[in-house]
């Protein structure tokens, strides 16, 4: 069966509660109380940004893709710089920033986008990026 997620979540939850094996609501057994439903996950703005803006280029490894993996990155950058970068790379590259060229000339001439970011964006994608690095992404 295809759905679109788009779809009316009414059908949706009609669709899951009542036709699909897996998720049907069994006919005899009690339902249970909204106080024993699992907690949602919570995701917080940065991590939310992370997915929404940056994870169709970037991986938080080191796998590459359009642009570098993130792993460790807030170890070999300085904050200032990482800053400035989330915030306007286009003009840093303009001006011939010497590890925003070289990335640039790395990455097959693909400029990362400026996204416009608020200050307090680019401080909080710079902590949520400090935070995922793994220990293994260390240099020891
Ligand atoms: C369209 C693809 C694209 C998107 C979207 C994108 N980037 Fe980039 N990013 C790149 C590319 C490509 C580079 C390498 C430099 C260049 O070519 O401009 C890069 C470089 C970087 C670097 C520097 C890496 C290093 O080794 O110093 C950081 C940090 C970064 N991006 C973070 C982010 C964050 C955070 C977001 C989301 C807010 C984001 N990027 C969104 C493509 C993208």
């Amino acid at each position: 069966m295809k759905k679109t997620p788009f779809d009316e979540p009414k059908s949706l939850a009609w669709l899951l509660s009542y036709t699909l094996p897996e998720t049907k609501i069994k006919p005899n057994v009690p339902h249970l109380s909204y106080a024993e439903a699992k907690q949602l996950p919570n995701l917080s703005k940065a991590e939310d940004l992370f997915r929404f803006r940056c994870s169709s280029c970037h991986s938080l490894g080191l796998e590459k893709g359009l642009g570098p993996g993130l792993a460790g990155v807030t170890k070999i950058r300085d904050r200032v710089w990482l800053k400035r970068w989330l915030k306007e790379p286009d003009k840093m590259l303009a001006e011939k920033d010497q590890i925003a060229v070289d990335l640039y000339n790395q990455y097959n001439k693909v400029l990362m986008p400026n996204l416009r970011l608020s200050d307090s964006d680019a401080e909080a994608l710079i902590d949520y990026l400090d935070s995922t690095a793994k220990p293994k992404d260390h240099i020891h």
